[in-house]
């Protein structure tokens, strides 16, 4: 028999011959060495040195294998965290993003203290109507539907095979009532509405080649790629949300690192007002918000 530890050590040093560097090498084998395993981190600490189980290493192997050829972690485990919970993920979803979970405490933060004109007492009643356009893995609609029970959160992607993943993980995470729809920007849903949300895709089509091989390689180009400038989808977007919204409304946009500038000028010259950036932890704004001029509609209006 064979100690969990040496298929491990064996696993780090064929992804280290791969290219990646020790540290990467014991995290990602670690990683996926306990998933197999079912262990948690003080399971690993007390329980490396026994006998590894009947299938182990093999299961590991092709893991492993697959990471060599950089398939990124959360596809080989068919899962990611975002914001407490854990989102199922395929190949044909964005993993979701840490730099995700800003845009949904900006939007949580608009639809707190949203109730802002004299028919306030009657909208602290009515259900904000939202929209995330290009949902992905679902990770933006569905938390913001179990972080503000009262909304009613539509999502939109033009990719069927990823609308059937965010089905799933509505399902099991307990947002059943989020409706899904097939097709571009705001697609069918009926309008206007109070807070379009959206992680687009932004990544200048030139930039492919300086991504890391896990992104470029392995993560959907539908989901990446906003044309040359990576504002592609972005320009047809902003005026299609101006259009959509509810005076009073709001379009929240997670960005790409420098767009900030040029985005905002697209959305004043769209009619937005009020524009605000949100930065990173290091002080990058990575999400925008906008703001269409006027008193909130009464609800129902
Ligand atoms: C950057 S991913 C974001 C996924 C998810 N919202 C997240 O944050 O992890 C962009 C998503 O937009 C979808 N998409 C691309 N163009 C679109 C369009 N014109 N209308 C709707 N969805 C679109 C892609 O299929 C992809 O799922």
């Amino acid at each position: 028999m064979t100690a969990v530890a040496s298929v491990v050590n064996a696993a780090v040093a064929r992804l280290c011959a791969a290219g990646f560097s020790r540290d990467e090498a014991r995290r990602d084998v670690g990683v996926l060495a306990r998933a197999i395993l079912g262990w948690s981190l003080e399971d690993w600490l007390a329980r490396s040195s026994t006998n590894a189980p009947a299938a182990f290493a093999a299961t590991l192997d092709a893991l492993v294998a697959r990471r060599a050829r950089y398939e990124p972690v959360a596809y080989l485990l068919g899962e990611k965290e975002f914001y407490g919970r854990v989102f199922r993920v395929t190949h044909h979803t964005l993993i979701p993003r840490p730099e995700t979970e800003g845009l949904v405490d900006a939007a949580l933060a608009w639809l707190a203290r949203r109730p802002t004109s004299p028919h306030d007492a009657q909208r602290a009643c009515a259900a904000a109507r939202i929209v995330d356009v290009g949902t992905g893995s679902g990770c933006i609609a569905i938390t913001l539907a179990l972080e503000a029970t009262s909304a009613v959160v539509h999502a939109t992607d033009i990719s069927a095979d990823a609308l059937a993943v965010a089905r799933d993980n509505a399902t099991h995470l307990g947002a059943g009532a989020v409706h899904f729809h097939c097709g571009s920007l705001l697609a069918d849903v009926a309008l206007p509405v109070d807070l379009i949300v959206s992680n687009p895709p932004y990544v200048p089509a030139q930039d492919r080649f300086s991504l890391q091989p896990d992104v470029a390689d392995h993560e959907p180009a539908t989901a990446l790629f906003g044309g040359d400038d990576g504002l592609e989808v972005i320009r047809h977007l902003i005026p299609e949300a101006r259009r959509g919204l509810a005076a009073g409304g709001v379009l929240i946009m997670e960005i790409g690192i420098g767009q900030a500038d040029n985005i905002a000028g697209l959305l004043e010259a769209a009619g937005f007002a009020g524009i605000e950036r949100h930065a990173d932890l290091q002080g990058i704004a990575r999400v925008i918000e906008a703001h269409v001029p006027g008193p909130p509609a009464r609800p129902g209006l």
